[in-house]
């Protein structure tokens, strides 16, 4: 286990805590960048409000709901598509540092369909109560690199919310949606161009 991490049990013992729940939702596609660049994978976060990237999702009150039952419910407010969180989604849950009352995030993935990632995204847009408020606009991770360096190194080069850019790295490996090898070249490369 990764340094803060803890399981779903563990955490709902924790007196005092609040939690935060967020999904990553991704696809397999076969669609070329260009024609010519396999793009392989959708993976969805968002523009959030305060302007940095983060993951769908947010606060959830174990007391008044389960953890999947909350998740779902902010994906209706946030994306405005009725998706029912399970168990099985369940990745990751981490203690955060530093944050007081103490805040544990809870990691969820989904792999859909390319064609239900499309709904997600069109209602996101258009009947999601967030739109324009929360939630600034659901955006794509690129994951190839390009020669020019540009792709998933100046992706990971923006600012993201609390760890969840180190929730989306974990997840790109866990998931084979990226190998190690991919991730390590497109980190070097967001290190030396971008900051
Ligand atoms: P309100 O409805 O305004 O309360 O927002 P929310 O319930 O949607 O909460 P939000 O999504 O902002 O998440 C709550 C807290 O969790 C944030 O203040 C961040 O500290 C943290 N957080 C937000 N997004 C992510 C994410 O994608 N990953 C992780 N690890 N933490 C996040
Ligand atoms: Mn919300
Ligand atoms: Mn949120
Ligand atoms: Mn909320
Ligand atoms: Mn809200
Ligand atoms: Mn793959």
């Amino acid at each position: 286990m990764a340094s803060g991490e803890l399981s779903r049990e563990k955490a709902l013992e924790c007196v005092g805590c609040r939690h935060a729940c967020h999904i990553m939702l991704y696809a397999d596609t076969k669609d070329k960048l260009f024609k010519k660049i396999p793009i392989r994978h959708v993976v969805l976060m968002q523009m959030r409000f305060d302007g940095l990237l983060g993951f769908p999702g947010g606060l959830v009150d174990p007391s008044v709901e389960t953890l999947e039952e909350g998740l779902s419910r902010e994906l209706w407010e946030e994306l405005g598509f009725s998706l029912s969180v399970s168990l099985e989604d369940h990745v990751t849950s981490c203690h955060t540092p530093s944050s007081l009352p103490q805040l544990v995030t809870h990691f969820y993935a989904r792999k859909m369909e390319e064609r239900e990632i499309r709904e997600v995204e069109r209602a996101a847009a258009t009947t999601a109560t967030d739109h324009g408020h929360e939630v600034m606009g659901m955006v794509r991770v690129p994951l190839y690199t390009l020669k020019g360096g540009g792709g998933l190194s100046y992706f990971l080069s923006h600012s993201f919310i609390g760890n969840s850019r180190g929730q989306l790295e974990d997840a790109l490996v866990r998931f084979g949606l990226v190998t190690p090898e991919e991730l390590r070249a497109a980190l070097t490369h967001a290190g030396q161009k971008r900051r």
